[in-house]
């Protein structure tokens, strides 16, 4: 129970991955009554999980009225592109997560590069001609399969042939050079406090081989980052002036992914929701208190809301089906001992009892320790305490921080 309540506080977490999993944990960590749409096993044990479609703002409303929850914490960009958290905010319901207009910010390419055109926010720049080395991006959501990085001819014209395949518009941009950096901001309007930064690590094998996928694991702190504070002013302020300058204010997680260039931070997208599997890293990192901002950005409010770190560092492995990213697969029986590392479900589902994969990403194996060393140790120790046919995880997840 929490003072101004007279019961614990009710929270709906909508989404079913690895990242609505360490939201829940997290918001569990604070004391919270837990629900989930539709959540998964690993949900289950912290959460009553509801079989409602993220996707589907005509069910996750209603629910969210019939449970009389006072907070709805929105996992995935989809719903909030479609318009979710305008739906609850319109039956008075609080909501984590941004209006569609807001979310605009990931859900079109075009709108991020025209707000941080007019915010002086550095970007990798549009290109009036298609000429390698460039990155080739599909407008709307894909997830993460509407980018093309292209460092020859060969590989452009394949790019261009894709993008037009996808049917939506696209641009072709400069490819920028250096490490990636993905920076949260809890946002209400034009306030804003930073988590931890973290890097993730988007292709399939390891040393950065192989196709993209939707991240196979994640660390944080980040020791070669710039100062969190100053991205923040940098990069997430101007854009969250902007977006409240033309009438639509942000209010949840600003996402923003950069490449540390030689000129500095870069910004490649902005996405409207935490990153996933960033989140895992960064929630761990935390002393509490995520539930406390959560509510107050929902509030609009975030004055004196800090989120004070533990010192700790965090590694997230995350293990993949057989066949990932072409494709996921379900039934396959998943054994697993008990860890000492914190195990995130994503790809999960319970067949007669029994826990089986269910996707492409299966579990996010999560080490904490006094460094990145220790934190990866033990990540490792325990993903090699998981075992079902096909498994595959990269085995170079922070070997370089
Ligand atoms: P996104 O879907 O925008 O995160 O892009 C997927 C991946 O493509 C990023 O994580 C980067 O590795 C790469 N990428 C996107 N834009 C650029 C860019 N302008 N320069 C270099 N790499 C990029
Ligand atoms: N980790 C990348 C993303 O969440 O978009």
């Amino acid at each position: 129970m929490r003072p101004g309540y007279d019961r614990a506080v009710k929270v709906l977490v909508v989404g079913s991955g690895g990242r609505e999993h360490a939201l829940a944990w997290a918001l569990a960590r604070d004391g919270v009554e837990l629900h989930a749409a539709p959540g998964n096993p690993g949900i289950a044990a912290l959460a009553s999980c509801h079989p409602v479609r993220a996707e589907d703002p005509a069910s996750v409303v209603p629910l969210a009225a019939e449970l009389e929850v006072d907070l709805v914490v929105v996992g995935p960009e989809a719903p909030l592109v479609i318009g979710l958290a305008d739906a609850l905010r319109r039956r008075g319901i609080p909501v984590f997560g941004p209006s569609a207009a807001a979310a605009q910010i990931e859900g079109s390419k075009a709108f991020a590069k025209d707000v941080m055109e007019a915010a002086g926010v550095p970007t990798a720049r549009t290109l009036a001609v298609a000429r390698p080395p460039c990155v080739v991006k599909a407008d709307g959501l894909a997830a993460g399969k509407g980018v093309w990085v292209c460092r020859d001819q060969a590989a452009l014209d394949a790019a261009l042939r894709a993008a037009q395949a996808l049917g939506q518009p696209f641009h072709v941009e400069e490819l920028l050079e250096g490490p990636e950096l993905s920076v949260f901001a809890i946002a209400a309007g034009e306030q804003a406090v930073a988590l931890p930064a973290a890097r993730d690590f988007k292709r399939i094998g390891d040393g950065d081989t192989g196709p993209n996928t939707g991240g196979m694991g994640s660390y944080s702190p980040v020791a070669d980052a710039p100062d969190v504070g100053e991205i923040l002013e940098t990069i997430h302020r101007p854009v969250l002036r902007e977006l409240a300058r033309r009438g639509t204010p942000f209010f949840g997680l600003l996402y923003g992914g950069l490449i540390l260039t030689e000129q500095g931070p870069q910004v490649i997208e902005f996405n409207c929701r935490f990153g996933d599997p960033e989140t895992q890293s960064v929630l761990p990192l935390l002393e509490g208190g995520l539930l406390e901002a959560l509510a107050a950005t929902a509030a609009g409010d975030l004055g004196g809301v800090a989120l004070p770190t533990n010192g700790l560092a965090a590694v997230t492995v995350v293990i993949a089906s057989r066949d990932y990213p072409e494709r996921g697969e379900s039934g396959t029986p998943i054994d697993m001992e008990a860890t000492e590392a914190l195990v995130f479900h994503a790809g999960t589902a319970l067949q007669e009892g029994r826990l089986v994969t269910n996707g492409g990403r299966i579990l996010n194996v999560v080490g904490t320790g006094a460094s990145i060393a220790e934190a990866r140790s033990a990540a490792y120790a325990s993903v090699a305490r998981i075992d079902f046919a096909g498994m595959q995880f990269r085995t170079d997840i922070a070997t370089n921080a």
